[in-house]
């Protein structure tokens, strides 16, 4: 049995080649490309490449190459119908049930495809050439659209006297024709009417580049017509698993990691001509699950930037709060707020790439700080309100479907909600600065009370062990001198110490020089005394005690770092700081 060629798209459109290699290869960007060591032959210089655009790896040790079904099926010995299973699964799909339509649903298909690229391709050639569409050609010229973006897009005109369901009747038969949404069948006349006539018509591709719906826009003020129509949703076309010129614009994703996603076909037709096209538009109904998950999978960080009106703002909350379910620890959603009035085409025509890009850069918010400043402005400062401010946020957060990203963004509401109630949120402050500032803390209270922390008993540990063997240490300076010390105090007597040491000239404890006041603090309170009491003095043994004290700072300083990235990482969410996170957690387990 056939898989249909549908199917087996959709598997591609959500996985790229670059996904499924690394699996089992370790690859690193290099230009438009990744390269590996190739998992066919044994070597140490990397031959194998992986090309997302072009959707295909090739080793040049082997001259193997092929798409992610031939990397599957070679690399786990499956035949092709095992691998397919395989990916679909990865894909997050349904395994695919074979069924005696299929063939006719492909025959269909490929119909359907031909119907709409001859339709699309009849238009746009009518409204680069006819005469009579000079007026059309006018209307362009005033939204400032020129020849390159009409045919970059391949927009076309439905002339309002169509003859063209005629011309297509010869070729294909009633049924398809009906069910390409093209046109309507009038009852009364019983005539098939043309769905866009009098309509500028802007081709919708799939993944692949070929057109499977149009929209349409009128270029006469007719308040009784919508100003844009779309192709109804038909066997092979479903509004909320397709997105405006994403099959251009994922071509990109291998230079650039983040994509604007707009309302309207021209604000992508707009910022494209102004030399940003790294971006899609979803088509006229609500964000779907599904079209973050295709965005994610080309691109690290999507840019949400809907009109700056009501109806726009609105949009982009529900698009928030759809979105964040599919919120990934290495993924971004951000949004833009436009000025008042203003459009994403209308804005950059004004001001340009360059601008458009500086006005991202300062002005986009993260999906948890707009969810956040959201909510917030709709809340007064009283007791219900706030109730139900904090039960919203969390209820949000239950939609999460990442643990780790529901972890953080729990925490980093409740922490700014705890800004706004800072009396019932006192205890849990001062735990929270204890933990970050111990630095500060314990200084003062080594200073009030004599309380010192364990971290300082630690150092004070590694000191006496230093001066009481100065002679082993002296020849084992490497052992030491990157030690990292976290007292300000205890810091500054190592350091004297280790350069010291490394003058080479033979030290003793009274040359060191050393604030005889912290001396005694070191050999009162240094707990490794007790231990080296009981123990022969042997190399060996101090050698160990070093180790482990030093793996005891190390720890220390490792879950330092740990608590300043996991605040800062419940701010940024940023797929850098999360990486450094997980880096520090696995030493962390190392140790
Ligand atoms: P807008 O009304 O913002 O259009 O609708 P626009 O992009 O600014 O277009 P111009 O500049 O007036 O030509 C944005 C999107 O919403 C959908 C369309 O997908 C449109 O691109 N829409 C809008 C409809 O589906 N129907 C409508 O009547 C209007
Ligand atoms: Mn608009």
């Amino acid at each position: 049995m056939k898989y249909p060629k549908e199917y087996l798209d959709e598997i591609k459109t959500r996985l790229k080649v670059s996904t499924v290699v690394s699996k089992s290869v370790v690859l690193k960007k290099k230009g438009k490309e990744f390269v590996g060591l190739s998992p066919f032959k044994n070597e140490k210089t990397p031959s194998f490449t992986v090309n997302d655009e072009k959707e295909f790896y090739h080793c040049f040790a082997t001259a193997e190459h092929g798409n992610i079904f031939d990397f599957i099926m070679k690399m786990q010995n499956l035949k092709f119908g095992e691998s397919v299973k395989y990916l679909a699964n990865l894909a997050g799909m349904q395994p695919y049930q074979f069924s005696k339509l299929d063939q006719e649903r492909e025959q269909k298909f490929k119909e359907y495809l031909s119907v709409y690229s001859q339709y699309v391709n009849f238009y746009h050639e009518e409204l680069l050439k006819n005469e009579n569409y000079a007026y059309v050609r006018d209307y362009l010229k005033k939204r400032s659209l020129n020849i390159d973006q009409v045919r970059k897009f391949k927009i076309g005109y439905v002339e309002k006297n169509s003859r063209i369901y005629e011309k297509l009747k010869q070729k294909f038969n009633e049924q398809i024709l009906f069910e390409t949404g093209l046109f309507y069948l009038d009852d009364k006349k019983k005539i098939y009417i043309e769905r866009f006539k009098g309509r500028l018509i802007f081709p919708i591709n799939n993944i692949l580049g070929q057109p499977i719906a149009l929209g349409g826009r009128i270029i006469e003020n007719k308040d009784y017509l919508a100003k844009y129509i779309n192709s109804p949703e038909t066997t092979f076309f479903k509004k909320g698993s397709n997105l405006y010129n994403l099959d251009f614009a994922r071509k990109l994703s291998n230079k650039l990691d983040h994509i604007y996603l707009v309302e309207g076909y021209m604000d992508v037709i707009g910022l494209s001509k102004n030399g940003i096209e790294n971006v899609v538009a979803n088509l006229g109904t609500s964000l779907t699950d599904q079209q973050i998950l295709i965005l994610n999978q080309f691109f690290g960080d999507i840019i949400i930037c809907f009109d700056g009106d009501e109806s726009g703002y609105k949009a982009a909350v529900r698009a928030a709060e759809n979105s964040i379910k599919e919120l990934k620890p290495e993924k971004q959603i951000s949004f833009l707020f436009l000025p008042d009035k203003e459009d994403p085409d209308s804005f950059v025509n004004k001001n340009g790439k360059n601008y458009f890009i500086d006005f991202t850069k300062n002005n986009k918010i993260s999906i948890h700080q707009f969810i956040f400043s959201h909510y917030k402005k709709q809340t007064e400062n009283n007791p219900s309100s706030l109730a139900v401010f904090e039960k919203k946020l969390r209820s949000i957060v239950n939609t999460i479907k990442d643990n780790f990203i529901k972890k953080y963004v729990l925490e980093y509401f409740l922490e700014k909600i705890s800004e706004l109630t800072p009396y019932s949120n006192q205890n849990k402050k001062t735990f929270y600065i204890k933990k970050t500032k111990s630095l500060e803390l314990t200084k003062k209270y080594y200073n009030e009370s004599q309380f010192i922390t364990s971290m300082e008993l630690k150092e004070f540990s590694l000191i006496y062990l230093i001066i009481s063997n100065l002679k082993l240490f002296q020849a084992n300076i490497h052992l030491i001198e990157n030690i990292k010390l976290f007292t300000k105090v205890n810091k500054q007597i190592f350091e004297t110490i280790i350069s010291e040491l490394k003058t080479g000239i033979l030290v003793n404890t009274e040359t060191l020089n050393l604030d005889p006041e912290l001396l005694k603090k070191i050999y009162k309170f240094a707990p490794i005394k007790h231990i080296l009491k009981n123990k022969p003095n042997d190399d060996h043994i101090i050698l160990e005690l070093l180790e482990d004290i030093s793996r005891d700072l190390i720890n220390f300083d490792l879950e330092l770092r740990i608590q300043e990235l996991e605040s800062k990482f419940s701010k940024d969410l940023s797929e850098v700081t999360f990486n450094q996170l997980k880096e520090l957690k696995k030493k962390q387990n190392i140790n």
